[in-house]
């Protein structure tokens, strides 16, 4: 089984996650930075693990636009998101941001909560993030609201799936 990890992270969140799997992996996985290259040669693959953070509702125009591969409809794919608020949405959004997402219905995803410097962000965004974080009760200086348990089992399941 040939599998692939394929994420996008603009914050570090995603990125944290992946570099837990690169800690915890026995055998080789290979590793696609979507900012980096989209050029991703999906069909070598048996088994593709999608992961990125929500950003106003939705994902990265480059997540965005490698979920439409039509590659994909053939492939087991595994989503992993990261998000402070979209517990209840975040298949929703996943599945609005593909043209037919009728492939995607039996995929597993992972929901693995969000976290997020507010100093680094600007005046607006510092201010929609302050709602989420009054909402989530969260600390607004620390926001983050990481489910380390989904976190882990996500991370086994991508090192021991067969
Ligand atoms: C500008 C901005 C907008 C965000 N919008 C949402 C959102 O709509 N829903 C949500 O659940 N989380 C939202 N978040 C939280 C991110 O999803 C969270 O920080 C996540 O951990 C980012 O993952 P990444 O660093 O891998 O990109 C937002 C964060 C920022 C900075």
């Amino acid at each position: 089984m040939k599998k692939a990890v394929v994420y996008i992270s603009k914050n570090g969140t995603t990125r944290d996650t992946v570099d837990q799997i690169r800690k915890r992996a026995a055998e080789s996985i290979d590793y696609y930075d979507l900012e980096k290259s989209q050029d991703i040669p999906v069909s070598q693959y048996d088994q593709l693990y999608l992961g990125c953070g929500i950003y106003a509702g939705t994902v990265s125009k480059e997540m965005r636009k490698f979920m439409n591969n039509g590659e994909l409809k053939n492939k087991e794919v595994t989503f992993f998101v990261h998000g402070l608020d979209s517990a209840e949405s975040h298949r929703m959004i996943l599945e609005h941001s593909v043209r037919d997402h009728s492939w995607m219905e039996n995929c597993p995803m992972y929901y693995l909560g969000g976290a997020c410097d507010l100093k680094k962000q600007n005046f607006l965004i510092r201010k929609m993030l302050k709602a989420i974080a009054k909402k989530k009760n969260l600390d607004a200086d620390h926001m983050e609201n990481l489910d380390q348990q989904a976190i882990c089992d996500f991370v086994s399941r991508v090192c021991e799936d067969r």
